[in-house]
């Protein structure tokens, strides 16, 4: 019995189908025949082209083909040459049944994550995403709806949602959507700046208006004008600077710290928080009215731990991202680690995953990116810790209340729309809120 027949015989449990053939020709004609996710081919093959040939015509025919090359014992350089051409792996003979089963097991594991991560890819494509925001779930979809409809106009837009959702990504979006090709997006984060520096900053100074006034200065507003300026961390802007604020949105005019010349902006503003402002606007912290002049078009983004479905899309684009940046080979990911990825709380959203997959793409040497690779934080989310059950009521009470938490966050707190979500009466929605101590 020669090799051919014999694995054959031996692999025909790992396969529907096996297909022989000692020819080159033969073998092309059969493979574009079928559907084949596998090939094994020798090294020595009858006729003016060998294995090695075979490698290159399956991998142009389908670059998905796994390959596996069977080579005679110590001929390490047609392996590395086979490798090159695109061949999954190489066996040396003399040739151990056990062992190739496990690579072609190995084999098979491999073409379908490649498939999985071609899925991945085409829903990337699909996604419509806009300027780099990759999100395909509901509540991003209409986000980039929105983004589309107010673009173009210069509606003060407020762009609410935790730490790391990307809610400058999309301020920037909105900037070059705009058509507003000549200006310039100035963005400038008020929580970073003292006091005394932030109306010089934000309305620029005379030459000696005040020591270390060494020349004159514009700022932000005048540096944005025709274009957007986004203040970030709107919420962290003291109660004096507010007024001010709200009387350069209201009239466009304002004059630098020193001067008086009046200076007019037409600068776009888009604003931006991390904080819930509604509480701090009750709460007599932030004024109303530089609220409701800012709160024209709100715009909320979701948590990434309510937007999972767009977890794996995103995993994609960071992975190709840094694949790039960092000039290394594409790994793929694992049914389990994409498991933990998708189901990690996330606190810091799509920041602190970027953040995961950069290093990933750092430090994971071996071709497929396993749970165990993953950084012990998330795994720790996920697992529960043993010995700690708990009371099947406990947990199904805390998902409720997270659930409910979160619908009434990305529904702006409207009770009817939250209820009519979640599939609840109104009732039900009020007792189990005061139940759960939500308001
Ligand atoms: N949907 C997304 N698609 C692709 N990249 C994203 C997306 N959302 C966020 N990012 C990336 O995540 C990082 C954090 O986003 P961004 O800085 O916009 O968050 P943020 O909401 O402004 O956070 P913070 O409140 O902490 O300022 C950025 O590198 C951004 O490019
Ligand atoms: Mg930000």
């Amino acid at each position: 019995m020669n090799i051919r027949s014999g694995l054959a015989k031996g692999l025909a449990k790992e396969a529907d189908l096996i297909e022989t053939t000692s020819d080159v020709n033969e073998a092309l004609d059969k493979f574009d025949a079928g559907n084949f996710q596998l090939v094994m081919a020798d090294v020595r093959l009858p006729g003016d082209r060998n294995g090695l040939d075979l490698v290159s015509l399956l991998k142009e025919r389908k670059p998905d083909t796994v390959v596996i090359v069977i080579t005679a014992h110590g001929t390490v350089e047609t392996a590395v040459d086979a490798m090159r051409r695109g061949a999954y792996d190489f066996i040396t003979k003399p040739v151990d049944l056990n062992l190739i089963r496990q690579q072609v097991n190995k084999a098979r594991e491999h073409h379908r994550l490649q498939a999985e991560n071609h899925e991945l890819k085409d829903r990337l494509a699909d996604a419509g995403e806009i300027s780099g925001i990759v999100g395909d779930c509901e509540t991003m979809q209409h986000v980039f709806r929105q983004i589309r409809q107010i673009a173009d106009t210069d509606a003060t837009v407020l762009i609410q949602g935790e730490s790391g959702t990307g809610k400058e990504l999309i301020a920037q979006a909105l900037h070059d959507l705009s058509g507003h090709g000549n200006g310039k997006f100035i963005a400038v984060n008020l929580g970073a700046l003292p006091e005394t520096l932030l109306e010089s900053e934000l309305f620029g100074h005379e030459k000696g208006s005040f020591t270390g006034a060494t020349r004159r200065k514009p700022g932000c507003f005048e540096q944005a004008r025709g274009g957007t300026l986004f203040l970030d961390e709107i919420t962290e802007i003291p109660a004096k600077s507010q007024i001010d604020l709200l009387r350069v949105l209201e009239t466009g005019q304002f004059t630098r710290i020193g001067g008086e010349e009046l200076i007019f902006s037409d600068a776009r503003i888009v604003s931006a928080t991390n904080k819930n402002i509604q509480q701090l606007v009750d709460e007599g912290v932030f004024r109303d009215d530089l609220y409701y002049r800012l709160n024209i078009v709100p715009v909320h983004v979701p948590a990434l731990r309510e937007r999972r479905n767009d977890i794996p899309l995103l995993v994609e684009h960071f992975l190709n991202h840094f694949y790039k940046r960092h000039n290394r080979p594409p790994r793929q990911v694992a049914d389990d680690a994409m498991h933990v990825l998708t189901s990690a709380a996330w606190p810091g959203n799509v920041r602190q995953l970027r953040n995961v997959m950069e290093r990933l793409v750092i430090t994971v040497t071996d071709e497929v990116i396993t749970a165990e690779s993953l950084p012990a934080e998330l795994q720790m989310e996920f697992r529960p810790a043993p010995g700690s059950a708990r009371p099947l009521a406990e947990v199904t009470e805390a998902a409720e209340k997270d659930a409910i938490e979160a619908a009434l966050a990305a529904l702006n707190c409207h009770r009817e729309e939250t209820a009519k979500a979640l599939g609840i009466s109104i009732r039900t929605l009020h007792y189990k809120m005061s139940r759960y101590d939500l308001h």
